[in-house]
């Protein structure tokens, strides 16, 4: 991938684009960035890139024309490149932004300074905006270096293990942390379960913790994230419930929370209350029937000699997340729920139930 950034500080990137792994992919030729010294293109003894703004206010303006000599410039020497103008209000930069990105064959990054550039820029002479976040930076040029080190990570070569692109943070919510040695420090011991080898408990801790973080830190993407997939039905959920089974919905990334409601008017009634995540329907068996077949997770009411533990319990649902369905109240559906198992009765309160949702999803 060929890279040009047009800047009035070229050396800015001169340190940082060859070390670590972007310096060895530009080794390996796999991506190949110069910049640009803007002022290249401006003239006048000084050779002025800016001026000051139509109609009066404060700090100068980059000037078109010099911008459309560098784009055209740019555009020439690698034909077929997309242009992009770094500025705090584009759309922002997000890994599927870096991955569409990277599927370009050459790209163009304009590092505004001072007030930014004339509109005409902006305008007419790019293909499109990119902004690294709601701040402001004095300048484009660290912005363009973060946009280019998210997108070079993307090309393939550039990372050793293809693996650790393919479960980054932002693939499936946010990643598991990691440890390495010595297995304790200060006191502060790495969980037990890294120190095994059982693979699959690993994997069950790791998409647990997963889970777990992106829903405590990151709420707005745990929809996206693997639990999406769990629906939650509730029998006869009393009307103040709805909202937090709304809001735990949301928090949790659950796909659905389904509330079974036998009798119509108090049907009626919920249904004018319930929003898009809680569907207010008829008895539970005929609404589980409507929906695809997925594993039913019921919680029972009472606790029962011989369940297995809240924490295993917990680890299995986590890991079969795809398509689950959890049952909350009430006696299980008869023929659905024979193969599955039945959950501690701790969560025979909706407050219970909270926390138990909050246990799954935590780990804890
Ligand atoms: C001081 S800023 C100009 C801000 C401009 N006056 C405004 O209020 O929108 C100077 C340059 O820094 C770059 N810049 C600042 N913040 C940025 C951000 N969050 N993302 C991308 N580029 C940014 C842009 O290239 C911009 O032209």
């Amino acid at each position: 991938m060929n890279i040009r950034v047009l800047t009035i500080f070229p050396t800015f990137f001169s340190s940082c684009l060859g070390e670590g792994l972007l310096g060895k992919a530009a080794d390996k030729g796999l991506v190949n960035v110069a910049a640009v010294n803007l002022r290249d293109y401006a003239t006048g003894r000084h050779r002025p890139v800016d001026d000051v703004p139509y109609g009066g206010g404060a700090g100068m303006v980059m000037k078109v024309d010099v911008w459309a000599k560098a784009i055209e410039a740019a555009r020439r020497e690698l034909p077929g490149a997309r242009v992009v103008l770094l500025t705090p209000q584009g759309p922002k930069l997000d890994e599927q932004t870096a991955l569409r990105l990277a599927r370009e064959t050459s790209l163009v990054f304009c590092c505004g300074r001072y007030e930014g550039v004339d509109e005409r820029v902006a305008e007419h002479l790019v293909d499109e905006w990119l902004s690294i976040g709601d701040f402001v930076l004095t300048g484009g040029e660290p912005a363009a270096l973060a946009a280019i080190d998210a997108i070079a990570r993307k090309l393939p070569g550039v990372i050793g293990k293809a693996e650790s692109v393919e479960t980054d943070t932002f693939t499936a919510g946010l990643k598991h942390p990691a440890y390495t040695r010595p297995p304790e420090f200060r006191g502060w011991r790495v969980p037990e379960v890294l120190l095994g080898g059982n693979h699959a408990a690993i994997e069950d801790w790791r998409r647990r913790e997963s889970l777990a973080r992106t829903a405590r830190l990151r709420p707005d993407l745990a929809a996206g994230a693997a639990a999406s997939r769990v629906r939650l039905a509730v029998r006869d959920p009393e009307p103040w419930l709805l909202e937090p089974l709304a809001a735990a919905g949301r928090a949790y990334g659950l796909r659905e929370v389904v509330c079974a409601v036998v009798d119509p008017d108090r049907r009626r009634a919920l249904r004018e209350t319930a929003g898009d995540l809680v569907k207010v329907t008829g008895p539970l068996d005929a609404a589980l029937r409507k929906r695809p077949k997925e594993r039913l997770f019921h919680l029972a009411d009472r606790p029962g000699p011989g369940q297995a533990p809240l924490a295993e319990i917990a680890a299995r649902l986590a890991a079969a997340t795809d398509g689950a369905t959890i049952v909350w109240g009430g006696e299980p559906p008869r023929k659905a729920v024979s193969a599955a198992p039945a959950l501690p009765g701790e969560a025979a309160s909706p407050l219970a139930l909270f926390v138990w949702l909050e246990r799954l999803f935590s780990g804890r």
